[in-house]
């Protein structure tokens, strides 16, 4: 799989609970948010990485589509150690 691939693949995420946030985290030296997007229950965020995007950080209960699989992230009320 080359740059260019990785570049245009879309990733899915599908908030399963209220309030989930995802986060878009700089590309480049700096690795600092730019942006968050506040995501309500059953909404879904279609996004890609990009130029100036390298990484997504989402916080709160969501399932995540991606071309590599599918994985749920939890919650902190939903985490076995709370
Ligand atoms: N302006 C941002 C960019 O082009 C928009 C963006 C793309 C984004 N992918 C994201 C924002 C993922 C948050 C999360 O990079």
């Amino acid at each position: 799989m080359n740059d260019k691939k990785i570049l245009n693949d879309f990733v899915v995420i599908k908030a399963i609970e209220d309030s989930v946030n995802v986060i878009g985290l700089t590309r480049g030296t700096d690795t600092k948010f730019h942006h968050s997007e506040k995501l309500d229950s059953g909404e879904v965020m279609i996004a890609q990485f990009t130029e100036h995007t390298s990484a997504i950080k989402i916080r709160g209960h969501a399932k995540v589509y991606t071309p590599f699989g599918e994985i749920e992230s939890d919650s902190k009320k939903n985490s076995p150690d709370k």
